[in-house]
């Protein structure tokens, strides 16, 4: 390996690889990421591994460990290139039959191509999948492309082009000018714009400065961040590198927390690998340029993602967080001015440096410029990580690239923006997806959580659930959140178990209200969200739980009954062989009845019935 230099050395190299890698051979692509590892993906690797050299196959398939392609419900996942044949579920039982087909004309194995569930047919290639086909990928594209723990991979599709275009050729100032034209605002949460953020930062006076990747990513069910870096690491440090030379910064900081291991050790390799190869360290790319980034883990606490929470954490004291302003551009990390961008606001500036703020500018709307990773899960047909335009309607990504609702039920609301983001209802199916529509709507953009919910989703409870998360995870510095976690906390649990009382609904509008205004931090000024959009939204659900004493969802457990429709319960009997509390009764084939004085309400009985005969009363 050789030191790369200055910028001929970086594009020698490139040829160099391209050249080496040649397109003679089939690749097997087979994603180890944090979902496919799970399902034993890592064993499927090692039986290929042995497969291929047991049969002397290693000049004609070569295997290559990816990072998400997206579809993790279907892991583990294997593409066959150059065909674009999309596995799934792949075992290492499989393996065998897989380069049977591959090395006896070439015929896919049927069994392991993705089924549609209602029309049942199958799709043989990746990029004809409902999942893929409407996205746009700028973001994720070498996600599940290029071997994560291989610099050389991701040189090879184009990566340090940008760098290349930015460090040696341009000045600070001129690369803050183009991020600004861009329009590129930050994805881990506000969409403050980035490029202004980077101005403040570099106008600010001193010499040591810091720039920090924001990796944290707290939200439940909430993927994006995980992916990319276990994925693409390169583009995140690329993108940071980008930034540091921008704002005049030497020292840098991934903030990850300790429970994503795969992608802790997958940036870890990057660091080591850009190091090795001069991209990182002193005078990068013969600019005279010197920048280092360490890791930080984090220790799970959902408060340091907040910025300055993250930085006190950094600095080694307990993460929580401090009054703004100070802002951290001015005086963040031990004073110092500092930059913090999410980790995919960094892959988007590598982007951006690439192909220029024009082209980039180009995709999304007025305000919200360029694509957005999502996390797509809930109740919807296909879930996982999706890239879409800015822009796209919750239309287009729930019934377009999601499928549709699971088990033919109505789509209810939509939750985004994680914990602290709001639930859009039906009504505005149509909206178009960015960060201005998605404020309007009482809800927020946050790093990309989007949770889908049918007509068995009670949104009180949801937001019940969403003010348990905060009311733990809150640092518990500034009373107006602490306690007023605590008291929305009760009054929707007393709601929820059929005790609210008349005036519930105005309190937790007024509590929501000064919580909103008198928080320290942005977990308690957001935490109302869930609560408020809610209200907003689907205000009825509240007063039929507070006056009629009813969960129309049926997840309130005091505030309904499940009964046996007649007209559909064919005597099966499953309901009752399931039910734990023996509270069902009937002979076979006849109908049967539940005996509400025994029923648990756990809902096992209304997920074994395959008539949907029993009903919420
Ligand atoms: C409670 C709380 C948690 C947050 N968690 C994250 C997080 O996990 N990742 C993230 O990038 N930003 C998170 N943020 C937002 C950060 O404070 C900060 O605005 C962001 O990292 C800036 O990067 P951006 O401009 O690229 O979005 C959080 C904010 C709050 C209030
Ligand atoms: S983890 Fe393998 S596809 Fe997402």
């Amino acid at each position: 390996m050789k030191k790369i230099r200055n910028l001929p050395d970086l594009e020698n190299l490139r040829d160099g690889i391209l050249k080496k890698i040649g397109n003679e051979k089939t690749v097997l692509r087979t994603c180890i990421s944090t979902g496919c590892r799970a399902q034993k993906s890592l064993k499927v690797v090692n039986t290929l591994e042995s497969t291929i050299k047991k049969k002397g196959l290693q000049v004609k398939i070569d295997i290559k460990k990816t990072g998400c392609h997206g579809f993790c419900e279907m892991g583990p996942i294997m593409v066959v290139e150059p065909e674009n044949v999309f596995y799934r579920k792949v075992r290492h039982e499989d393996v065998e039959e897989i380069i049977f087909a591959l090395t006896n004309g070439g015929v896919a194995v049927e069994r392991l191509l993705w089924q549609d569930p209602v029309t049942k047919e199958r799709t043989m290639l990746e990029r004809e999948l409902p999942l893929y086909k409407k996205q746009k990928k700028n973001v994720t594209y070498k996600n599940g492309k290029i071997d994560p723990t291989n610099i050389e991979d991701y040189i090879a599709v184009g990566g340090y082009s940008a760098l290349g275009n930015a460090l040696p050729r341009m000045k600070p100032a001129e690369v803050v000018d183009m991020v600004i034209a861009s329009g590129l605002r930050g994805r881990g949460g506000g969409g403050f714009a980035t490029g202004m953020k980077w101005r403040i930062c570099s106008n600010a006076p001193g010499d040591m400065k810091y720039i920090i990747a924001n990796g944290d990513e707290g939200d439940p069910g909430a993927f994006m961040d995980r992916s990319l870096m276990e994925g693409d690491p390169h583009s995140i440090i690329e993108g940071m590198i980008i930034g540091a030379y921008a704002i005049g910064a030497r020292r840098g900081f991934i903030f990850v927390r300790e429970e994503y291991p795969i992608a802790i050790e997958h940036l870890s390799i990057a660091i080591k690998h850009a190091e090795e190869y001069g991209l990182l360290g002193n005078d990068i790319l013969g600019t005279g340029f010197d920048f280092s980034v360490k890791i930080n883990k984090g220790a799970g606490a959902f408060v340091c993602g907040e910025e300055t929470a993250l930085m006190i954490s950094i600095e080694g004291k307990s993460g929580t967080p401090k009054l703004r302003p100070p802002y951290p551009a001015i005086e963040g990390l031990w004073g110092k001015p500092t930059v913090i961008n999410n980790v995919e606001t960094f892959a988007n500036v590598s982007l951006i440096m690439s192909k220029g703020a024009d082209a980039y500018a180009a995709l999304g709307t007025d305000n919200s410029k360029g694509t957005k990773v999502f996390s797509l899960v809930g109740k919807v047909m296909n879930t996982g990580l999706i890239e879409v335009e800015m822009g796209t309607t919750l239309r287009e990504i729930i019934f377009g690239i999601g499928g549709g609702i699971r088990k033919g039920k109505l789509f209810k609301a939509v939750q985004t923006g994680g914990p602290s983001g709001g639930c859009i209802p039906i009504t505005k199916i149509d909206m178009p997806v960015d960060y201005d529509s998605l404020k309007d709507a009482g809800a927020i953009m946050g790093s990309g959580g989007m949770i889908v919910m049918d007509e068995t989703s009670c949104m009180v409870d949801v937001a019940r659930y969403f003010i348990d998360f905060l009311m733990y995870e809150s640092c518990g510095k500034c009373v107006p959140c602490r306690e007023g976690l605590k008291q929305m906390h009760y009054i929707l649990k007393k709601i929820c178990e059929g005790n609210g009382g008349e005036d519930d609904i105005e309190i937790l509008i007024n509590l929501s209200r000064f919580m909103s205004t008198a928080s320290l931090c942005g977990l308690g000024s957001t935490a109302p969200n869930p609560v408020l959009s809610t209200i907003r939204h689907f205000r009825s659900e509240y007063e039929s739980h507070i006056f009629d004493r009813k969960c129309t969802a049926g997840v309130c457990r005091n505030l309904f009954e499940y009964a046996i429709d007649p007209d559909l319960c064919k005597g099966c009997a499953l309901c009752r062989i399931k039910c734990p509390e023996k509270a069902i009764s009937g002979e076979k084939k006849k109908l049967h009845s539940i005996d509400s004085s025994k029923c648990i309400k756990c809902g096992i009985c209304i997920n074994s019935c395959k008539f949907e005969a029993i009903m919420v009363t």
